[in-house]
């Protein structure tokens, strides 16, 4: 699968924004790890988890993380969302499948050339994302971050799942297309 510009611009995004020092981070669907290992090159003091659920996606980020020469920096593992993830952080960040599978479509040939498991996360859409939300707490260090890529039109109800689950700094950016793509929020 292929990076998509917003996902480049939530990395340049954290690359400038993110309080340091950073020493604990984990990239929550990984896909080619693209955000994992633009983070790992940014940070190399910083220990990065990449991971996924899907092993094709697992195998193709360990490929580009050799390649990149971090493959000592980043970790892989297999795990649905957070569930086999152990240890604290200090960022958790997720370009989660945000597609509901209603939509399926709209989309173009090109972007259903990328496996089902990349896009479509249910009937709303938001369903992954608003699960990672309950559970990051638990994984996040106290004041660490949570950053999200979403879909269009998803913030309203995200932001409040935000608020509900008592997440503090939440804030959110447009990407180029002036679309509200990016939440951040920091818990305890
Ligand atoms: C939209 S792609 C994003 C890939 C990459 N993070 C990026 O930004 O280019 C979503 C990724 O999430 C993975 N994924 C889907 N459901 C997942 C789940 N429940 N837990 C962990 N990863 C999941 C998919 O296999 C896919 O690699």
């Amino acid at each position: 699968m292929v990076p998509r510009p917003e996902t480049e611009e939530l990395v340049e995004f954290l690359k400038s924004d993110i309080r340091y020092p950073i020493s604990d981070i984990v990239d929550v669907g990984t896909g080619s790890g693209v955000i994992a290992l633009g983070l790992a090159a940014k940070l190399p003091e910083a220990r990065v988890l990449a991971v996924d659920v899907s092993d094709d996606a697992l195998a193709l980020a360990q490929e580009n993380a050799a390649r990149l020469d971090l493959s000592g920096q980043v970790r892989f593992l297999k795990s649905r969302l957070l569930e086999n993830v152990d240890g604290i952080f200090d960022l958790i960040v997720a370009n989660l499948p945000y597609i509901s599978t209603q939509d399926r479509h709209t989309l173009s040939r090109e972007v259903l050339s990328d496996p089902e498991v990349a896009l479509f996360a249910g009937t709303r859409g938001d369903e992954l994302v608003r699960e990672l939300v309950s559970q990051a707490p638990s994984r996040l260090r106290p004041g660490g971050m949570l950053a999200l890529e979403i879909g269009l039109g998803q913030s309203e109800a995200i932001l409040s799942a935000l608020a509900e689950k008592n997440y503090r700094d939440i804030c959110s950016k447009n990407d180029y297309n002036g679309v509200t793509r990016f939440l951040f929020a920091r818990y305890g």
